[in-house]
């Protein structure tokens, strides 16, 4: 079974391993902000992290399996994990084909840069300018979307803010 755990100083080499294999960004890696899925031979088969930007939005990031471990689930069980830890609202963004995946932890996407936390939009501008590059490289199509979870209200606040049922009084 796939265990999911808080990462320590010991997992940093294997961090940095797994996230530029993946060929994903690789700056800001600091393990104090990651979740690691470790495999029953006790190896780091996936790593996922929130970072928290200078004006405090915070993001999902960094998610990333090893190619013998893919489709297991892995990734689902590292994002319920960070997300568990989050009280308020979470961004990502991602390559346009992977947002249904995240979808289904809540996360929506955000129709223009107007939605945007100025703090994240900064990352997100360098992110794209990287991908046109590879799009020129690769030729292939890649569209990069940003997503939104918005943090789960207490039920009673969120009943107050609904409007009354139409049979009240
Ligand atoms: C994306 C990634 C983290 C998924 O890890 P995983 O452990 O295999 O994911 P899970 O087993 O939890 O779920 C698999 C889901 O991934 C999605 N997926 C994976 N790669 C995808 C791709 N290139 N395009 C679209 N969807 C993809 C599928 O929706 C699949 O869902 P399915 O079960 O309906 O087929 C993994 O493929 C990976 O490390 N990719 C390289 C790094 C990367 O792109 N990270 C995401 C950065 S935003």
């Amino acid at each position: 079974m796939v265990t999911i755990r808080a990462a320590t100083v010991a997992d940093q080499a294997r961090i940095q391993a797994i996230v530029r294999a993946a060929r994903i960004n690789p700056r800001a890696l600091g393990w104090q902000h990651f979740m690691v899925a470790n495999s029953p031979d006790g190896a780091v088969v996936g790593v996922g992290q929130v970072k928290e930007h200078r004006q405090g939005t915070r993001e999902i990031a960094s998610i990333a399996v090893t190619p013998s471990h893919m489709k297991m689930g892995i990734a689902a069980l590292l994002i319920d994990a960070l997300v568990a830890r989050e009280a308020g609202d979470l961004f990502l963004y991602c390559e346009r084909g992977l947002s249904h995946f995240y979808r289904r932890f809540g996360f929506l996407e955000l129709s223009g840069d107007h939605l945007v936390p100025a703090d994240l939009l900064h990352e997100v501008k360098l992110a794209r300018f990287a991908m046109r590059v590879i799009r020129l490289i690769r030729r292939s199509e890649l569209q990069l979307v940003v997503m939104r979870r918005l943090a789960e209200r207490h039920p009673a606040t969120f009943r107050a803010m609904l409007p009354p049922p139409a049979d009240s009084p």
